[in-house]
């Protein structure tokens, strides 16, 4: 029974997470190192600093260019991933401390329930990813489009170079906290990270444990529609 699992990610939604995961680890590298937050050997293996610096802007604007085209032919994609991950039902607030507890005690007792697809705690980590990869990339976009002639000149530059640092900081703060959890290193998250990186599914205790309400309904739907589990589709 422990060896059960749940569909929780297609392949084409793996593929795309993947390739979005390399391209801002590569940007967040290659930012830190026009930063000058990486040693200097490191900036010349990433190509010196015009090398890298181009590297960071071309792809930065690829990424911007992606995103918008992705949000545009996929919007009923995009608005339930964004619906998932704003709506809060009454008591999910409190589900945070009651699962550190919960946490905390290891193994004893019943993890709290909420009846999101992303439990509460992934889903303010979500919001702080989506706030901060849409100003990055804004501003991203402003500064490669940068002339002096633009309205405001020199103080523009310096207030979009200000939103894209402070942006880079808060993806890079929510990211170490998704990395954490996406990789299974607390005990509550073990095998997660098949759900993108492997075959797409997530033992049933986890996900019984981390989203009870989408687990129970999964179960059920799995039984009255067994196509869902063979073609694998998302949940
Ligand atoms: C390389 C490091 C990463 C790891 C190990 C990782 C791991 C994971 C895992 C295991 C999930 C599934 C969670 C679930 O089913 O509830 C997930 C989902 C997600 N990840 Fe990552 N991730 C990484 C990088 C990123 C990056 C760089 C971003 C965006 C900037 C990102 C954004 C997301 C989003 C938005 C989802 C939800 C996708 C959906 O359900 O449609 N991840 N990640």
């Amino acid at each position: 029974m422990d060896s059960a699992t749940l569909p929780r990610h297609g392949r084409g939604v793996r593929m795309l997470h993947g390739i979005n995961a390399l391209v801002v680890l590569i940007l967040l590298v290659t930012g830190l190192a026009l930063g000058g937050l990486l040693p200097g050997r490191a900036v010349a293996l990433l190509g010196g600093h015009l090398g890298t610096d181009a590297a960071h802007r071309l792809l930065g604007l690829a990424f911007a260019v992606a995103l918008v085209v992705l949000v545009a032919t996929l919007p009923r994609r995009a608005g339930r991933l964004l619906r998932d991950v704003v709506r809060f039902r009454h008591g999910d607030w409190r589900w945070p401390l009651r699962f550190l507890a919960f946490y905390g005690a290891r193994r004893g007792g019943r993890a709290p329930f909420h009846d999101g697809r992303f439990d509460p705690a992934q889903r303010i980590v979500f919001m702080g990813l989506v706030l901060a990869v849409a100003a990055v990339a804004a501003s991203g976009v402003y500064l490669y489009f940068w002339t002096p002639a633009f309205p405001l000149g020199q103080a523009s530059l310096a207030f979009a170079i200000r939103v894209h640092v402070a942006a880079a900081w808060l993806l890079i703060a929510c990211l170490c906290l998704h990395v954490i959890a996406g990789s299974g290193l607390p005990w509550t998250h073990r095998g997660l990270v098949a759900a993108m990186f492997g075959n797409g599914r997530v033992p049933a205790v986890l996900a019984h444990t981390l989203w009870p309400g989408w687990a129970s309904r999964m179960v059920a739907d799995t039984r009255q529609r067994p196509s869902i589990d063979r073609d694998h589709r998302d949940a």
